[in-house]
């Protein structure tokens, strides 16, 4: 039976030092260029201290002009090599395997880093307050974005990283094709569930034809939208049976959106006792994934519930994320005993009664909760420790410091 220490070997030979892996978490510390520097190497260098098999970067965008936030770093072309080396460079020199994660926002796309319409499968604004209707992509858009992903993948490749993730979950421009509610279309990218996976199926291939068979092409993907019409779980398994006959290294399972925020714990009380929130799902789809490795992340906490999770088969590898932004050597505390779970921080607006009257609490919260975690990456970028004082005004400040600070500035070089 596998154990938490255990080194696993993907399909492009890579071999993982253990089964814990630190999530994606977007750090959002691009430079005035959208370029990596110094301060994500400080934070990368604490991390690969941590313990951990793998570290899956933040978000990076494929495209300067769409933005999920201000600040998101973008590879376009190899501008960034050697900060980008160095990244990986902190990484190695503790012992991690580096994964980037590569995005596309479309619909979720942020306006004030943008400053224009956002673009999407279909003209299908997000279901939340003052979302912009986005513009349908044209097909010659659609094959510029895929080659955008290949050319990152091989930028990452020169620069040392082991492998990318392609991000298929909460809800940026590759759900957005996967799920019936925002891709209405009725060319080859739309329609039934085979046409809906074309634009991740084309992005994974075209990223494979780009690289070494020894780099690694993983896909982080929803197990669903919980979305009623949504990209179910059937849907779901669906895609994992379409990517296990590609050259796919690793599946790692997330689920939800901003519409239905499942991903970070919103699921029903009885899946939040079993802690991994998408750990069912994962058991489900093990037939269909074949031999590709699956991870699960969201909502793991104890070791006992990693340990099992790996014992049963339900995963090969375990994801986390919050709690290594407070405990940033969250694998080695587990793994060496010092701790048998991991702690996470949670913030909770004021004026509960007041506010709860014109707002959805829990979601203001959701915000917040994203922005503090935020908030502390940028710290540790610093060179500084966790600030756990920190509340909820000072976060919500920051917030609109950062995104009202980028949205002064002129769109230099935007479409
Ligand atoms: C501040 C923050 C930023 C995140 N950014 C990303 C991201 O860039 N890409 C991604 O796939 N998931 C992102 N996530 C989601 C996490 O990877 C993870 O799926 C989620 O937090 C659940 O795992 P956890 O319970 O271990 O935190 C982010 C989460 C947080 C808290």
């Amino acid at each position: 039976m596998p154990e938490l220490a255990d080194t696993l070997d993907l399909p492009s030979g890579l071999r993982l030092p253990n089964r814990i892996a630190k999530a994606a978490m977007s750090e959002a510390l691009g430079d005035a260029d959208n370029s990596p520097d110094g301060r994500i190497v400080t934070l990368y260098r604490r991390w690969a201290q941590g313990g951990y098999g793998l570290l899956v970067t933040g978000n990076i965008m494929v495209d300067r002009a769409h933005l999920g936030e201000p600040g998101n770093i973008v590879i376009e072309d190899d501008r960034a090599l050697a900060q980008l080396t160095e990244w990986t460079k902190a990484a190695h020199d503790g012992g991690a395997a580096i994964f980037a994660q590569l995005n596309h926002p479309g619909r979720q796309s942020n306006l004030f880093a943008i400053g224009h319409q956002p673009v999407a499968p279909s003209a299908v604004p997000l279901a939340l307050p003052g979302a912009v209707t986005p513009r349908e992509l044209t097909p010659g858009e659609i094959e510029n974005i895929i080659e955008r992903f290949a050319n990152a993948a091989l930028v990452c490749e020169t620069a040392g990283f082991d492998g990318v993730q392609l991000h298929a979950a909460h809800g940026y421009l590759i759900t957005q094709f996967l799920s019936p509610l925002s891709n209405l279309r009725t060319d080859e990218w739309g329609g039934d569930p085979e046409k809906r996976m074309r634009f991740l199926i084309e992005v994974v291939r075209r990223v494979r034809s780009r690289v070494s068979p020894g780099f690694a092409v993983s896909v982080k993907l929803n197990s669903a939208d919980f979305q009623r019409g949504g990209f179910s779980e059937d849907d779901s398994r669906g895609v994992v049976s379409a990517l296990a006959r590609e050259s796919v290294d690793l599946i790692e399972v997330s689920g939800g959106n901003y519409e239905s925020p499942a991903m970070s714990g919103t699921a029903a009380e009885s899946t939040r006792a079993r802690e991994a929130y998408f750990l069912e799902y994962a058991r489900s789809v093990r037939s269909e994934a074949g031999s590709v490795p699956i991870a699960v992340t969201g909502g793991f906490r104890s070791r006992t519930a990693m340990q099992e999770a790996l014992a049963a088969g339900d995963c090969d590898l375990v994801g986390i994320a919050r709690p290594t932004v407070t405990t940033t050597n969250a694998a080695a505390v587990l793994l060496d005993g010092q701790a048998d779970a991991l702690e996470t921080h949670e913030i909770k607006v004021g004026m509960r009664r007041f506010l709860g009257r014109f707002a959805d609490l829990k979601s203001i919260d959701g915000v917040l909760n994203l922005s503090w975690n935020a908030d502390q990456l940028h710290r540790l970028a610093r060179g500084l420790e966790p600030d756990l004082q920190r509340g909820p005004l000072k976060t919500a400040v920051a917030m609109v410091r950062r995104n009202g600070r980028v949205s002064l500035k002129p769109k230099r070089g935007l479409a």
